[in-house]
């Protein structure tokens, strides 16, 4: 992949030529990262089920802490909503203290597990190693994994984005075909911009969600590269949706502080149906 036949690449239209439907069904997935009890999960989780029943074609998935599935899931029932995870550990079961398995996950009704998220990388020390062994055993039980990559600001200072986001993508992905790799969900979540209100413009975001399909077209053909949303997250606020999701490339977001309230979530879900 070389960088001028990225850069005069024409942007894909977001639908097909023939019958102008979407390819990428969009998805909204809330990270609420360690915040909210059981209780007040609960009634999060409730008060979204009200504010979006009557949503299609967005795809909605909530990640509460461990502690809270269970009840977000009776929380969720009946809903189009989707539950998932923050994290888990590649095997099965054994003695990890504090972890959390795939198994666990999926009987918890789990349909999602975010991996990789930079805050596990940078706070936790976890490698491209093991996100690669999360994303074969969330595969192997029917999890779908949401791949976090994103650069840190020194390094896209350096103008290191590509090499970084390239070296994860690949690390993430080493030993997966493309029906594997279908399967996945990337989040393109530069550092700098989580938590912190700076966001990447639409076109910085576009240009790296660009990046990222054609080193998936080039690993696992166009077909496959297609179908796999890629999600911007980094300050996704109700502000600054649509323009963000309007993007050609990008399919979706996953949002953490934002998340946490249902007017906003709600608000977030409507501009992804609107884009
Ligand atoms: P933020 O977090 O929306 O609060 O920036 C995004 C994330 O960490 O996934």
């Amino acid at each position: 992949m070389n960088a001028s036949h990225r850069r005069t690449c024409p942007e894909r239209s977001r639908r097909t030529a023939d019958g102008g439907k979407l390819m990428r069904i969009p998805i909204i997935a809330g990270n609420w990262k360690m915040y909210k009890t059981e209780q007040e999960a609960f009634q999060l989780a409730s008060d979204l089920k009200q504010r979006l029943k009557d949503v299609d074609g967005v795809k909605m998935v909530i990640c509460p802490p461990f502690t809270s599935l269970s009840s977000v899931k009776r929380a969720i029932e009946n809903s189009p909503i989707l539950l998932g995870a923050q994290n888990m550990h590649w095997e099965e079961k054994g003695a990890y203290t504090g972890e959390i398995s795939p198994s666990m996950l999926l009987t918890a009704g789990c349909k999602y597990v975010i991996i990789g998220h930079s805050e596990r990388r940078n706070l936790f020390f976890e490698t491209d190693n093991f996100v690669n062994l999360k994303v074969k055993s969330a595969l192997k039980f029917n999890l779908s994994p949401i791949i976090c990559v994103g650069e840190k600001l020194d390094q896209r200072e350096a103008n290191k984005t590509e090499e970084v986001v390239e070296n994860q993508v690949r690390g993430a992905f080493k030993d997966l075909n493309a029906k594997d790799a279908e399967k996945t969900v990337i989040a393109y979540e530069p550092v700098w911009a989580i938590g912190t209100g700076r966001t990447a413009t639409p076109q910085q975001a576009n240009e790296v969600h660009l990046f990222i399909r054609e080193l998936l077209s080039s690993e696992f053909g166009k077909e496959c590269a297609e179908k796999i949303n890629i999600l911007y997250g980094g300050s996704v606020k109700p502000e600054n949706s649509r323009e963000l999701l309007d993007m050609p490339e990008i399919d979706g977001a996953l949002v953490g502080g934002a998340s946490l309230d249902a007017e906003s979530f709600g608000k977030l879900v409507r501009s992804a149906k609107q884009s």
